[in-house]
């Protein structure tokens, strides 16, 4: 794919540590860490970062300092800055706070969106239209994800085509992106790329992006075949740090620095450093006081010649 005068094809990450990761990780980061966390992300190549989410604070006591770290982070730099909301609230507070992107999420099952959201799929996907209204009159990207695609913890296996029935009700709101969520880390190559497949029959024209937890240890094969499928967007979180308090025992999303050693050696640019990454995942374990599950950061890239 890549030789001397070709310009090797693009895979874009999106980290979301400072939201996804730090929403469940069992330390507390203050704004100031989390600002400079976003800092270090930007200053390793990254022009997408999921900074906060405007939910409830009483459901996510974490995120409750958003506006604060919305209006820390770095903003000279070209990068877009995305936040997750589930309501009308969210979007108006994403708006006042700066926000690029918002990013709404709609559960696959019914269980798991009572217990996330408290609401049914049909009133997520109500909302979700209120919200991309919203920001679209804004003049923001908007970007909305399925979620529990490959299984959920209260239901168990997930029919594809209910996931597929999803994508394309959400896609008559003509969104910047859809993407497919594995919340808790099921899913396999086999099943991911058929998710994909189908996404992209259901979602013609709507660029779609990856989010896998790496629960199980499937998440960098699950990406090499979303890749196989055509999708060129992932998310990441620094680390893998991250987990999902609404999904009992949900591990964190794959580590940023182990999708970039794998795409970089594939052959895909990413515009990212990945030493600078390793060290970035380094200064969070220290952040955080504990070790992050990232295989990369303790092994590090591809050996140079001694
Ligand atoms: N920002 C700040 N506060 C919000 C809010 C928002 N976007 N949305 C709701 N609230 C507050 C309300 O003011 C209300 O506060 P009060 O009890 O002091 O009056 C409380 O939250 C409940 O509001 P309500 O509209 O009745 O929501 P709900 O109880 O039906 O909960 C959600 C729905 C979506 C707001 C809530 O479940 C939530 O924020 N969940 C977060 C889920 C999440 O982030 N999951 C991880 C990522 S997918
Ligand atoms: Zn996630």
């Amino acid at each position: 794919m890549t030789g001397p005068d070709q310009q090797a094809e693009r895979v874009q990450i999106v980290d979301v540590a400072p939201r996804d990761g730090l929403q469940a990780d069992p330390a507390d980061l203050s704004t100031d860490q989390k600002v400079e966390l976003i800092r270090r992300l930007v200053a390793a190549g990254h022009t997408r970062v999921e900074a906060a989410s405007f939910v409830s604070p009483k459901a996510v006591p974490k995120m409750a300092d958003g506006e604060a770290v919305m209006a820390g982070v770095p903003r000279d730099e070209g990068v877009s800055y995305s936040a997750l909301v589930l309501n009308q609230r969210g979007v108006e507070r994403a708006i006042e706070a700066g926000a690029d992107e918002v990013c709404g999420v709609v559960v696959a099952t019914e269980t798991f969106s009572q217990a996330n959201q408290r609401a049914s799929v049909a009133e997520s996907i109500q909302r979700w239209r209120a919200i991309s209204d919203t920001a679209r009159a804004a003049g923001i990207r908007t970007s909305v994800t399925v979620s529990a695609v490959c299984g959920c913890p209260y239901e168990g296996r997930v029919d594809a085509d209910r996931v597929l029935g999803i994508v394309a009700e959400l896609a008559e709101t003509q969104p910047d992106e859809v993407a497919l969520a594995d919340t808790i880390g099921v899913g396999v190559p086999t099943q991911v790329a058929a998710l994909f497949e189908g996404a992209a029959q259901q979602a013609p024209g709507i660029a779609l992006r990856g989010h896998f937890h790496n629960t199980r240890n499937t998440a960098l094969a699950n990406i090499a075949a979303a890749i196989d499928t055509g999708v060129r967007v992932f998310d990441s979180s620094l680390g893998g740090v991250g987990g999902c308090p609404f999904a009992p025992r949900a591990t964190g999303n794959v580590a940023t620095e182990e999708v970039v050693y794998m795409v970089h050696e594939m052959g895909f640019d990413t515009g990212l450093d990945l030493d600078a990454l390793i060290e970035a995942s380094t200064w969070l374990e220290g952040q955080l006081g504990h070790g992050v599950p990232s295989l990369v950061a303790k092994a590090g890239g591809f050996p140079q010649p001694r």
